[in-house]
Formats: C-alpha cells, sequence, structure tokens
C-alpha cells in the first residue's frame, strides 16, 4: 500500500480509483492551495501525488519527496505548473488528464466565441448595473458570427472541437500549427492566420515558446474588427498589449478564461471595453471535473504498479520499476 497525497479537495469520487488499488490516500479537506512549504511537507511524506493547477511543483518540492516520491498526477491537460525536467531528473513520472475535456473546454471556447463577438458581457453589465434605457437600434452592435473566418492556434484535440462546432454555425475555419497538419484550413504561418481572421481562439500549451506568442506585435496584425479568444493559458497573450488593443479600439473584442496571473486580473483588461473575463473555468462541468480526478488518480495508480499509463508526460524511473509496490 502507498501512500498518496491529495492537494486540494477533488469532486466526489475522484479519488475511488486510489481508493479502490487500496491506497493509503491523504487528502486535503480543504478547497485552498497548500502553500510552498506545505507542498514540500506534502512531497516529503508520499509516494505519489495528486495536484491541481494551482500548485507549483517545482524543483524545490521535488527534492523535499526525493527518495520516496514515484509519481506526480496533475488534474489538468496543461502541466506549465509542473518542473518536468527536475521531476524527470529525478525519476519521477508526472501525468496529466489529456481527452476528458475536450468537448467541455470547446464549449466554452465557442461560448466567449459568442458572447465577445456580440457584445454580451458590456449588454450583460448595463441590464444588471440598470443602464439599459430601452431598445436601440445602434445599440451592442456586435460581429456575425456565421460567415466569419475562425482561425484556431494550435490544432490538438480541443482545437478540433472547436472547429466542429464553429461549423455547425456556418464559420469557415483555418488552423495554424507548428508542423504542417496536412488537414484542409491549414495556414503555415501565425502572422498569415491572424491577418487573415474574424475570430482567433487559441489552443496551444504554454511552453518558452508560447510565451506571449501574441505579443504587442502580433495584436496588431490582427484586424481592427477581429476578436480574440484565449481558453489555453494566459501568459500566452500578454496582457497589457490586449488592453492597449482594446483600449485604443484596434482589436474589436476580447473573450478571455485564461491570466498571466490568475487569480490576479490585470485591471486595465477588467476596465477594457468589449471584453467578456471568466475565471478560468474551462473544464468546469460536474461530469468533467469528476473524470479528470478519476484519470489522474488512474495514471498514480498504474505507475504505482509499476505500468505505464496512457496519460503519461513524461516516465520517471519508477514506470518500469513493474514491482508493483
Ligand atoms: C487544463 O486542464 O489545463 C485546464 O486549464 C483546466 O481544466
Amino acid at each position: 500500500m502507498a501512500r498518496v497525497v491529495v492537494t486540494r479537495r477533488l469532486p466526489e469520487g475522484g479519488v475511488d480509483p486510489l481508493l479502490a488499488a487500496g491506497h493509503d490516500v491523504a487528502e486535503n479537506e480543504g478547497d485552498v492551495a497548500f502553500s510552498q512549504p506545505e507542498l514540500c511537507a506534502a512531497a516529503a511524506d508520499a509516494d505519489a501525488m495528486v495536484c491541481l493547477l494551482t500548485d507549483r511543483v517545482d524543483a524545490e518540492v521535488l527534492a523535499a519527496g526525493a527518495g520516496r516520491l514515484r509519481v506526480v498526477a496533475n488534474v489538468a491537460v496543461g502541466h506549465d505548473n509542473i518542473d518536468v525536467a527536475a521531476a524527470t531528473e529525478r525519476g519521477v513520472a508526472v501525468c496529466n488528464t489529456p481527452g476528458v475535456l475536450d468537448e467541455t473546454t470547446a464549449d466554452l471556447a465557442f461560448l466567449l466565441i459568442l458572447a465577445a463577438s456580440r457584445l454580451a458581457g458590456d449588454a450583460e453589465r448595463d441590464v444588471r448595473a440598470g443602464r439599459w434605457p430601452g431598445w436601440g437600434i445602434l445599440q451592442y452592435l456586435g460581429r456575425d458570427v456565421h460567415g466569419a473566418t475562425l482561425g484556431l492556434v494550435g490544432f490538438g484535440r480541443i482545437g478540433q472541437a472547436v472547429a466542429r462546432r464553429a461549423s455547425g454555425f456556418g464559420m469557415n475555419v483555418v488552423h495554424h500549427t507548428r508542423r504542417d497538419t496536412g488537414l484542409p484550413g491549414y495556414v503555415a504561418t501565425l502572422d498569415e492566420l491572424l491577418a487573415a481572421s474574424d475570430v482567433v481562439s487559441l489552443h496551444v500549451p504554454l511552453t518558452p515558446a508560447t510565451h506571449h506568442l501574441l505579443d504587442a506585435d502580433r495584436l496588431a496584425r490582427l484586424r481592427p474588427t477581429a476578436v480574440l479568444v484565449n481558453t489555453a493559458r494566459g501568459p500566452v497573450v500578454d496582457e497589457e498589449a490586449l488592453a492597449e488593443a482594446l483600449e485604443s479600439g484596434r482589436l474589436f473584442a476580447a473573450g478571455l478564461d485564461v491570466y498571466e496571473r490568475e487569480p490576479e486580473v490585470h485591471p486595465r483588461l477588467l476596465a477594457a471595453p468589449r471584453t467578456v473575463l471568466l475565471p478560468h473555468i474551462g473544464s468546469a462541468s460536474q461530469a468533467t471535473r469528476t473524470r479528470m480526478a478519476r484519470v489522474a488518480c488512474e495514471g498514480v495508480v498504474a505507475v504505482l504498479r509499476g505500468d505505464q499509463p496512457p496519460n503519461l508526460v513524461s516516465a520517471g524511473s519508477s514506470t518500469s520499476r513493474g514491482d508493483g509496490s
């Protein structure tokens, strides 16, 4: 029996795979992330850790777990909160939750495409604040989604799920990835895609190469009538530059679910016009969050058994140990 620490409360039934495998599960019953010292202490006392994207599993945390910790499973598909290189160096396997959140996240990306294009955020805020003077033919004149060109930056599972929705809405869909997908709608350069799109939706992981991928220069390549949607990771966009583009009217609208310094939101974005802001809820349906928790826990069970799970980001030595301990 291995000791598995779960760093923050999970949806009901989320840890069932760990319990079914007979592991000793130490759950943080609170819905507040551990501090770094608490995370280090947790790592020092565990064979496995199930963590969330609010946990920074850095070299220090991994060092605290040295000698015992065998696997870290993130309840998210993104894993930029984990120092995967440091984990690999220490022989600690890293798992995530690919596949189970694509449709739910694509639903939310499409919600933002519609809401930002049709200025639903500004309109809703006015209704609630009693600022709506009654119907007017010049009010809240948004951009049509049907017939518009959607440019997808990144064309993995979530990007493709957004493309399916967009086709149903009568959009023309193009995509850009670093490697040619060979699929219809592929655009060879990001700049070309930005210039050709009415709506741009981001679906790339956060890596050193995608940090501020949309900086002031790239934002300037967007049409002044364009809408930008980000459900990927906040730092993919330079928020200061985005706020400036919205304020000056060089960009029509933005729909954001992720931010550079969560939970902080750039004050200029909070005040920016034609902007819909959501609190990182891309995968937030009851069913999907529960599946994510289970997939992460299943990864832990497999690694502790000595098997290679399908949701392995990087293998530590534990996955080839095969000792079932
Ligand atoms: C992820 O999985 O990376 C999302 O941001 C949270 O669901």
